[in-house]
């Protein structure tokens, strides 16, 4: 996530901001930049790159002197990291600046309208349009001119604000991202997160949304977005700041976790448009998805375990066969892509190399290359021909969550599109699916509140030698994710089988008390996977059961049940993993292993 830090004060701006970004680093950014007005007028530095660059041009901000500013980490979302691109964004003449933490999903409508109005714009970004509308809307009051551009801003956004002719204002505004705002005897602070302030200030309060801050040198009012005062409590913390680098989370793992709802959101809901889907970076017309004969998808680890629900959900809704390859094998088995193939690569980083080469052995041969990707400007998001981006923001944690739970969205949304265009599914099938889609960030959140009764599971667990994961269709797939989840970072050995091949030989590792976690949320394979529950049983096996709530029969099979709340059969993959990744996560915390950075695992395998 970008990251956002103001101050307004007795002291240099400058300084501050720039040691505050330094405690937002964590949050990832391929960009900074910041903007301090000197007394005369609002000067601006950015640059892409780590935050070094902008303390080195800035020598340490004693280059921007002033006593207001704004300051941010940018994670690239819309527009490649490069210097322009990077905020603050800035009005014509100078006299407003904006930094910004989230998503303008209307962003191209406003564009446009204000292109209209002879607004020239000089970014890729959906930011540029809120100082552009702020200079729009401005008759020289910025609480009025804030409070309208709120009401025509659709998505999330955490806002810092300064304006040339209010030197002794700053302005703080919220709406799904986070921001917070301090004070101490020197001045205000604005934050995206405590650990940027903390060193200043302990008594913080956390905006909520649609709230504006009007900051000075001593004191602070809260506004609603309608501009009527009101009044806020403080909060005092008493984290340690290594701590609060993961927002009070124990590890980097489960706070990713629990931004699931949010990810999954950002990722899903920009692409609804009323009761459609539009990935208007697909760049494809109907009649070209229709073309499309097949799809090859090819990525590594969790991504390859996204690709293989992929092929489920699309060759279940669009018809349509679908391969799907470990990149480190598909790039040396000389791929047979045959013409109307289509190649879609997943990818978290961008940077995997098996995945990289297997992107450019396709192209080689002339096939388009569709990259569903977390890193913006990662090489894969720029060497593919179109990149559908999973708005996931930065994974810091080794174990890939939030992302994984992303290209899930990601890939539902392209086999719906591709069903729209092959006229496979009906229109009130697919407006269902929409409904369903729209509940799946909810019921993520309900499913982690279960972490405690999952903890107490998982602490049985610590000591275990093997444990298995099966299932059938998409639970197959749901199995190598929980595997994988629970082996990488407990380094307890692990498979996930296809429930109907264990007894072609893996069911003689089955021992007395062995660990079988059945996957079982497609109501056609139920009575089969019921069945190879009922095998490994007569072995001696413990039985965990992940399926639908209402299926209680597995309750004869099953010896500890996880019920998951009803969505469509296609989607289950996005809330099944939510308690197998709580059971790795816990076993893993049981053992006192290091969660977020896994004995010889790295974030991103940049090599073959
Ligand atoms: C997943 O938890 C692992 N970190 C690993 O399998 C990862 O998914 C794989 O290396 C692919 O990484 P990518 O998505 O960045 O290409």
């Amino acid at each position: 996530m970008c990251g956002i830090v103001g101050y307004i004060g007795t002291q240099a701006a400058a300084p501050i901001i720039l040691d505050g970004l330094a405690k937002l680093e964590y949050r990832g950014y391929d960009s900074t930049g910041m903007a301090v007005f000197d007394g005369n007028k609002i000067n601006i530095t950015k640059a892409p790159g780590r935050l070094k660059v902008l303390e080195e041009l800035t020598h340490g901000g004693e280059s921007m002197p002033g006593h207001v500013g704004v300051g941010h980490t940018r994670w690239a979302t819309h527009g490649v990291p490069n210097m322009t691109n990077a905020h603050p964004h800035f009005n014509k003449e100078g006299t407003i600046a904006v930094v910004h933490n989230g998503i303008i999903e209307n962003y191209l409508k406003l564009r446009h309208m204000l292109e209209e109005k002879e607004y020239q714009f000089v970014s890729e970004t959906d930011t540029e349009v809120v100082v552009q509308l702020l200079d729009y809307y401005y008759r020289g009051n910025p609480l009025e001119a804030i409070t309208k551009v709120l009401h025509r801003v659709e998505g999330s956004y955490g806002l810092g604000v300064i304006f040339a002719d209010h030197p002794d204002q700053l302005f703080a505004v919220r709406k799904d991202s986070p921001l917070i705002v301090g004070q101490n005897e020197t001045g205000c602070f604005i934050a995206s997160d405590v650990p940027a302030i903390l060193k200043y200030t302990r008594k913080v309060y956390y905006v909520e949304n649609q709230e504006i801050v009007r900051l000075r040198q001593d004191h602070m009012h809260f506004y609603t977005e309608d501009e009527e005062e009101i009044t806020k409590e403080a909060v005092y913390i008493d984290w340690d700041s290594n701590a609060a680098e993961k927002a009070g989370y124990e590890h980097f793992m489960l706070k990713e976790m629990y931004e699931q709802p949010k990810t999954v959101a950002d990722t899903l809901l920009p692409r609804l448009k009323g009761n459609d889907i539009d990935i208007e970076e697909l760049h494809m017309s109907n009649e070209e998805l229709e073309a499309v004969k097949k799809i090859h998808i090819v990525a590594c680890g969790s991504a390859y375990h996204t690709g293989v629900t992929g092929k489920y959900v699309i060759e279940g809704l669009a018809r349509i066969p679908v391969e799907v390859d470990l990149a480190s094998e598909f790039r040396y088995r000389n791929p047979i892509l045959e013409e109307g193939a289509m190649v879609v690569v997943i990818s978290q980083s961008g940077e995997t190399a098996d995945t990289l080469a297997a992107l450019r052995e396709s192209k080689k041969r002339g096939f388009k290359v569709l990259g569903i990707v977390n890193v913006v400007g990662s090489s894969i998001a720029r060497e593919a021909d179109n990149v559908m981006y999973t708005w996931a923001g930065p994974e810091i944690a080794v174990a890939t969550t939030k992302a994984y739970s992303a290209q899930l969205i990601a890939l539902y949304l392209l086999a719906m599109k591709m069903a729209q265009a092959k006229k496979t599914i009906s229109g009130e099938e697919f407006g269902a699916m929409i409904e369903d889609l729209k509940k799946i960030p909810d019921q993520i959140e309900l499913l982690l509140g279960n972490k405690e009764k999952i903890q107490r599971f998982a602490n049985r667990y610590i000591g275990a030698k093997d444990i298995f994961f099966i299932g059938r269709g998409i639970d197959y797939s749901i199995s190598l994710e929980g595997s994988l989840k629970l082996k990488e970072i407990s380094y307890i050995h692990s498979e996930a089988y296809a429930a109907g091949e264990l007894k072609h030989g893996t069911i003689s590792l089955i021992e007395e008390g062995t660990l079988v976690a059945a996957v079982a949320t497609q109501p056609a394979l139920y009575a089969k996977t019921i069945s190879n529950m009922i095998e490994v049983k007569a072995r001696g096996a413990f039985l965990l059961a992940v399926t639908n709530e209402g299926n209680n029969e597995i309750e004869k099979a099953a010896d500890y049940v996880i019920y998951i709340p009803k969505t469509n059969d296609y989607f289950t993959n996005s809330l099944a993993i939510i308690p197998l990744q709580l059971f790795g996560y816990y076993v893993a915390v049981g053992k006192g292993c290091d969660v977020d950075k896994p004995r010889n695992l790295a974030k991103s395998v940049t090599v073959e």
